[in-house]
């Protein structure tokens, strides 16, 4: 039997991961929106698509959380996105909100599933999520180190006219301006790359809001294969590691905080943390990045 996604939210990044886990052939999809019409119209759209380019999976687009029972892994991307002129916490009210809806009727419908989050401020929601669904930590995790470091890679390769898919970008920290790219991890076909960087880092932790200020909205093809990246590291057991937002205890002295380091994503959800070694420098960017996550986090408790 297919493996079952339901993807929260027909809207730019939700349809996005709906239409690229169908073409990936990772699973049947489920997209679920409460605008009427909205997820069965992309849904029935992407469906078609399969005429052109062919997958397997099938697509049904609802606003019926019953459609989405037993899924195995659910994306949460339903939330507010950016205007130009906003950070990422002044989304953390509304989005609470509706993280918190969200999350009960996938505890209801779908007790057993992997959650990945993707709305902001991710990393509040990601605790938001795992408070409310009270899932085990491996269960449940953010996507957004996978999109910081594929800017990251995708910067670098502009600059130095190389293949993206040659370049490991690799990020920590909150989903914020304080990220901490990790230029001493970061290479090129297994060349490390220490120079060069300053601005490139400066431009990765100001990625989202350059697209916040081309599009007035914020961005969604990158989110949204992240998430699905996941999702398939997952579904297919492949133990990849890639850098989320995922529940960080004794790991580089966290002390309990839902955090981007970079995880093994497999049949068991996170299945293992990371630890690189880090300089003191890139310990205290890494610190300041948490407290910034507990700060917000700390408002969301308020409100659950
Ligand atoms: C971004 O960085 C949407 O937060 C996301 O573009």
């Amino acid at each position: 039997m297919n493996k079952k996604i339901t993807i929260v939210g027909a809207g730019n990044v939700g349809a996005s991961a709906a239409h690229i886990a169908a073409m990936q052939n990772i699973g049947d999809i489920v997209l679920l929106d409460i605008v009427k019409g909205l997820a069965e119209g992309k849904a029935l759209d992407i469906a078609q698509s399969a005429g052109v380019y062919p997958f397997s999976g099938r697509i049904q687009g609802t606003t019926d959380w019953s459609d989405t029972a037993d899924s195995d892994i659910v994306i949460i991307t339903s939330g507010l996105a950016r205007k130009p002129g906003m950070n990422r916490d002044d989304l953390l009210a509304k989005n609470t909100e509706i993280v918190k809806s969200v999350t009960e009727q996938i505890v209801r419908t779908s007790p057993r599933a992997f959650l990945i989050v993707v709305c902001n401020p991710l990393d509040a929601m990601v605790y938001a999520a795992a408070a409310v669904s009270k899932f085990e930590k491996n269960r449940v995790m953010g996507m957004a180190g996978a999109l910081d470091s594929a800017r990251f890679a995708g910067f670098i390769a502009d600059e130095l006219g190389v293949s993206i898919g040659d370049v490991r970008g690799v990020l920590m920290g909150g989903h914020g301006d304080d990220m901490v790219p990790l230029p001493r991890y970061t290479s090129v076909a297994g060349i490390p790359l220490t120079e060069l960087l300053a601005k490139l880092i400066e431009r990765t932790r100001k990625g989202g809001i350059e697209i916040v200020n081309l599009l007035n909205t914020s961005a969604y093809y990158a989110p949204a294969a992240g998430a699905v990246r996941m999702a398939q590291a997952i579904l297919r057991n492949e133990k990849a590691v890639i850098s989320c937002c995922v529940w960080c205890d004794k790991q580089y002295q966290v002390g309990g905080s839902f955090v981007g380091v970079p995880a093994v994503l497999g049949a068991g959800g996170v299945e293992k943390i990371i630890e690189l070694n880090l300089t003191t420098e890139e310990q205290k960017a890494f610190a300041l990045s948490v407290a910034h996550v507990r700060e917000l986090v700390e408002k969301v408790k308020a409100m659950l």
